[in-house]
């Protein structure tokens, strides 16, 4: 017996019993419906490899079957049977990627043998294709974290090491490279995945109200406190507290998260007794610590704390093999969300894309796409759609600051950077930071650094 099946649809009883007789004697499996309906269904249910469907059946056309059968993305062989003063349909037919023709006439069982064997290869050899690209999806992905390159694989392995541990885990990487992407990779498959995965962010906010944040506080601890409050350390008790942009924690915090990471213990503001929770803790930083500590910025016993095991996210423009993997994928992605028909990228537009640097890392490459897919007209991306984007300011490159130390040189083309997207967006900070692939907190923090704003400033 040969395992996949071959589905008769067909509403007359004597045409159908007539093939299955044939095939039955050839050792075929095989199903019989007489509607459309049916054999759809059918097709869900079981393992069918080859359709034989008339054109006309009674609750709707053969060829709105076939049509259905692309949609859901089936790889059945479908045979059409016709009869005579077809071909209108036919050719509509072939349109629609059916496989071939069979007249339903005295001739039929000669024909019908050899071109279901066609069919069935044809079957085999579709599925095929689609198992290897199914498997290679998941050989290139973990959770939500796409890559193939070297670097993100490696990366793929020390998340799967590490998850199931208690570790602390450090992030590190420029902004935009995936680091909040790989703490709830770790946290999801960690034991503690059904437990709350809480998310403390330390950037751009006052050291007081930060302070709060982390640890909670007691009723009356300041003055608006009017009532007790629990912090992000408290909340993630049993699960897993992530403390990004955890470079920007004010010094005398650092202290105090510090003894929470020892013994994970604290106190909430303006409260007497000790808590203790059992978190575990991932930190996420966009900066050089090593560079902080030297400049007397951040704790070295903390970031030792911090720093059981590391995690360091390359740059895109330094895995440049995974542009294509990424493009397409976000592609998909807002295609589906849009409800839009968008099925490839043209060549030249990957190119572009290959060659660009995105200083905004895979979000800005995100942002570039989704805006691709919101303007293109028609189902392929085109390079013109990107150049009127991002793309076609030139990338500047470090040359002009050769003379400079990295440190200086880095500095100068940062400040030039965020001015020049300041100008563009006049002065509006929520789309200049859009336009940089950054979100709004970090850029404004880059603003401050370079004293482009005043504290209380808002966007
Ligand atoms: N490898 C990846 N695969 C798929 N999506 C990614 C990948 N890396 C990043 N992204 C997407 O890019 C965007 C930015 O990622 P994420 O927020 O994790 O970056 P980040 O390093 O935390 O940035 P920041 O330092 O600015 O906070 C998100 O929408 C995320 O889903
Ligand atoms: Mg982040």
């Amino acid at each position: 017996m040969k395992s996949s099946r071959i589905l008769i649809v067909d509403d007359e009883d004597p045409v159908r019993s007539q093939l299955v007789r044939w095939l039955k004697e050839k050792k075929y499996l095989t199903e019989e419906a007489s509607t459309g309906q049916e054999a759809l269904e059918m097709v869900r249910d079981k393992n069918i490899a080859v359709m034989l469907l008339d054109l006309r059946l009674p609750d709707m056309n053969g060829l709105d079957v076939l049509r259905r059968l692309r949609q859901e993305n089936s790889d059945v062989c479908v045979i059409f049977l016709t009869a005579f003063g077809t071909t209108h349909d036919a050719v509509m037919a072939i349109k629609l990627g059916a496989f071939d023709f069979l007249d339903k006439s005295s001739n039929m069982i000669n024909e019908l043998i050899p071109r279901i064997e066609k069919a069935r290869e044809q079957f085999d050899l579709i599925s095929r294709a689609r198992q290897q690209q199914e498997e290679e999806k998941d050989r290139y992905r973990l959770e939500n974290i796409i890559g193939k390159s070297r670097s993100m694989r490696e990366i793929f392995d020390l998340i799967r090491d590490v998850a199931p541990s208690n570790a602390s885990v450090l992030i590190q990487g420029e902004s935009g490279t995936g680091k909040e992407l790989v703490a709830h990779a770790i946290h999801n498959m960690s034991e503690r995945a059904d437990k709350p995965f809480i998310i403390a962010n330390c950037a751009a906010m006052a050291e007081g109200v930060l302070e709060s944040e982390l640890f909670g506080h007691e009723r009356g601890a300041f003055t608006g406190a009017l009532r007790q409050k629990k912090g992000k350390c408290e909340l993630a008790d049993s699960g897993t507290l992530f403390i990004d942009e955890v470079g920007e924690i004010y010094p005398s915090l650092q202290v105090k998260l510090l003894r929470f990471l020892q013994d994970q213990k604290f106190e909430r503001v303006g409260g007497e007794s000790t808590l203790e929770v059992d978190a575990r803790i991932i930190a996420a930083t966009n900066k050089n610590l090593q560079v902080a500590i030297g400049e007397k910025k951040f704790r070295e016993d903390l970031f030792f704390r911090l720093n059981v095991f590391p995690i360091f996210l390359p740059p895109l423009r330094e895995r440049r093999e995974d542009i294509p993997l990424l493009v397409d994928h976000f592609r998909q992605r807002y295609a589906a969300e849009m409800k839009k028909n968008i099925a490839d990228i043209s060549s030249s537009a990957m190119t572009l894309l290959k060659n660009y640097d995105y200083p905004g890392n895979v979000r800005e490459l995100e942002n570039i796409i989704e805006r691709a897919v919101i303007i293109q007209k028609g189902e392929i991306i085109e390079a013109d759609t990107l150049q009127t984007g991002l793309l076609n300011k030139p990338v500047p490159h470090g040359n002009a600051y050769a003379h400079l130390p990295f440190k200086d040189a880095k500095e100068k083309f940062e400040k030039e950077y965020i001015q020049k997207q300041l100008e563009r967006t006049d002065g509006k900070i929520l789309p200049a930071s859009k336009n940089a692939g950054l979100d709004r907190k970090n850029f404004k923090l880059k603003l401050k650094k370079y004293g482009m704003i005043n504290h209380n400033e808002h966007a």
